[in-house]
């Protein structure tokens, strides 16, 4: 038998949906008149980038990195590896980092650093969730969808050991 650990709903689709939209109309209003380029971090970030997006209406481009600190564990191992290292020059543009979630920040902190290298002509920071009680590091967030609580979650392209992206729904995890 699969086994499958307990869980229990903490962000409906809907309240997501509706988040989605707020951020959205704070990311359009900033943005009039630019052409930003949005970098999501891989993989988490997928579904939200996907729905986000769609609600821009900017004459966007989009890329994406790969990292990767968590491997099979449930804790940051508080190295971050690139995976999958970014493609568009960025010197110059206005570049919008796209995260599911900042949970130690050395994700997102470890990446602004890296873009900032590359003197973009601004550089923010959208994360659907944030867990401010696990911070190691700074991190500002620009657009922020909900704050959340130190219990481990999943869903919305949000894995647990690689499961659990699929779902529409953001849930906390039991043991
Ligand atoms: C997760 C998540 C963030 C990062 C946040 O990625 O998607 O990128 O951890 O954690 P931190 O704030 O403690 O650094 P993970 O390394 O699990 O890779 P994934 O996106 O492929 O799931």
């Amino acid at each position: 038998m699969v086994f499958q650990p307990q869980r229990k709903i903490l962000i409906s689709r809907g309240e997501i949906a509706k988040a989605v939209d707020r951020l959205a109309s704070e990311i359009k209003r900033d943005y009039q008149g630019k052409q930003p380029l949005l970098i999501g971090i891989l993989k988490g970030s997928f579904v939200f980038m996907a729905d986000l997006i769609r609600q821009l209406d900017l004459p966007l481009e989009l890329d994406f990195v790969r990292l990767s600190s968590y491997g099979a564990a449930r804790e940051s191992s508080g190295k971050v590896r690139i995976i999958q290292g970014l493609n568009t020059p960025i010197k110059d543009r206005d570049v919008l980092v796209v995260e599911d979630i900042v949970d130690t920040g050395i994700t997102t902190s470890f990446l602004l650093d890296y873009l900032r290298k590359r003197k973009p002509a601004s550089l923010k920071l959208c994360a659907l969730t944030d867990k401010p009680s696990r911070h190691k590091v700074p991190v500002s967030i620009d657009y922020l969808g909900f704050t959340v609580p130190d219990e481990f979650i999943v869903g919305y392209g949000i894995d647990c050991d690689e499961k659990f992206r699929y779902l529409p729904d953001i849930y906390t995890l039991e043991d």
